[in-house]
């Protein structure tokens, strides 16, 4: 009685067993996946998060499938703050930047109409086409002295049934921010096939070097939605506020803006409360991304410190986000890897993430820095 796209394989897989186990028996572990950044220790201002909340403006519902115009300026003026134009008659709110992609997916995308994905990238990408019915296709990033997308075969995989090419910017676990080469290539080659860039940037102030990276909320060039949210940028993932923007050739993006607002209408899932309080949560995001960067730059230095001690465990090269990733040698299988019971380590097997089996672990840079000493530690050792 159930529809073909849910039968999901639900049985837990080795590693969450093991580590069911080890945390029932009261073991102590180092946690290196650490995602949320409500519980990393920063220092949030409680009270300007809270006094926020309580607007009482919330007190009436003005329904606006696009989202109230004080938040949707707000986002407007995060860009803008960045150098990008973005007009407020384009921006969408959603509640996660999950949300945003169901969208766009619904607005692109018959069943069985592909998508370009990355790989190596992060892994909610197959229950959102799942649950979408759509089929993701994917093109490699390679690595070499730093990430790139790979061009020719990205171009192999597009066929009639492409709909778009997802980029993440940066990337997720890889880190890779799109250049400007490559955005020049993406739009050169979306505009002639008519496809629709669909670029996520919840990580795109978290830049660990160089100039502001360019962010894809105002390309002219091709089809484009760019989709980000306040769960990395403030490190608000429980405000469950974010948005897509619409932008391109003008009329084609009045069209993608035109039919997305009946999809937001239908719903009009954000909260008045929330969207309220979304020009005051950006205000507060410097602090909270000057706390990431620089406990980032302290694990990365704490990582290369360790790393240099010895020959068998490298990091590759990081520009941004949340992650390192680590080559390890191929003697123990991923899932082993991952878990290092015996260590007390929980760290993610490069296969979640879909990197080759065995060959990388990833690393959590949000983990507070005594833990990453540690963990770090008992990784290199297990792995000597
Ligand atoms: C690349 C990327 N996109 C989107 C998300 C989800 O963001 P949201 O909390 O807004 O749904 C994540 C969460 O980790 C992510 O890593």
């Amino acid at each position: 009685m159930f529809a073909k796209r849910t039968i999901w394989n639900l049985t837990p897989n080795r590693l969450s067993e093991a580590l069911a186990a080890h945390r029932a028996a009261g073991k102590p572990l180092i946690d290196l996946t650490v995602s949320n950044p409500t519980e990393c220790g920063f220092e949030y201002d409680s009270s300007a998060i809270l006094n926020a909340l309580s607007n009482p403006a919330a007190l009436s519902y003005e329904p606006n499938p696009k989202g109230l115009e004080s938040a949707r300026r707000a986002v407007a003026g995060y860009y803008a703050d960045r150098g990008d134009d973005v007009d407020i008659e384009d921006i969408i709110l959603t509640t996660s930047t999950s949300e945003a992609y169901s969208y766009v997916f619904r607005t692109l995308c018959d069943p069985g109409d592909d998508l370009l994905i990355p790989s190596p990238s992060y892994p909610l990408f197959d229950f959102l086409a799942e649950i979408h019915d759509v089929n993701l296709v994917r093109y490699p990033l390679l690595y070499d002295h730093g990430w790139q997308i790979d061009f020719h075969p990205l171009e192999q995989a597009i066929t009639p049934r492409t709909r778009g090419i997802i980029v993440v910017n940066p990337n997720n676990p890889t880190g890779h921010y799109a250049k400007q080469a490559e955005i020049a290539k993406l739009n050169s080659i979306c505009a002639e096939r008519r496809l629709a860039i669909i670029a996520d940037e919840v990580f795109l102030d978290f830049a660990l070097e160089g100039d502001r990276p360019a962010s894809f909320a105002a390309n002219r060039d091709a089809p484009t939605f760019a989709l980000s949210g306040l769960s990395k940028i403030c490190g608000l993932p429980q405000m469950k506020a974010a948005w897509l923007i619409a932008s391109g050739p003008q009329e084609w993006k009045h069209e993608a803006v035109a039919r997305l607002e009946v999809i937001a209408d239908t719903y009009l899932s954000v909260n008045a409360p929330v969207q309220l309080a979304i020009p005051r949560f950006f205000e507060l995001r410097h602090s909270f991304q000057e706390q990431v960067i620089s406990r980032i730059r302290r694990n990365l230095a704490e990582l290369d410190r360790q790393l240099a001690a010895q020959s068998a465990v490298s990091r590759l090269k990081v520009e941004g986000g949340w992650c390192a990733v680590l080559r390890v040698p191929v003697t123990h299988s991923d899932e082993d890897l991952a878990l290092l019971n015996k260590e007390g380590i929980y760290v993610h097997p490069g296969h979640f993430y879909d990197f080759s089996s065995g060959r990388s672990l990833i690393v959590s840079l949000l983990t507070p820095e005594l833990q990453t000493v540690q963990g770090v530690s008992r990784i290199l050792a297990f792995l000597r």
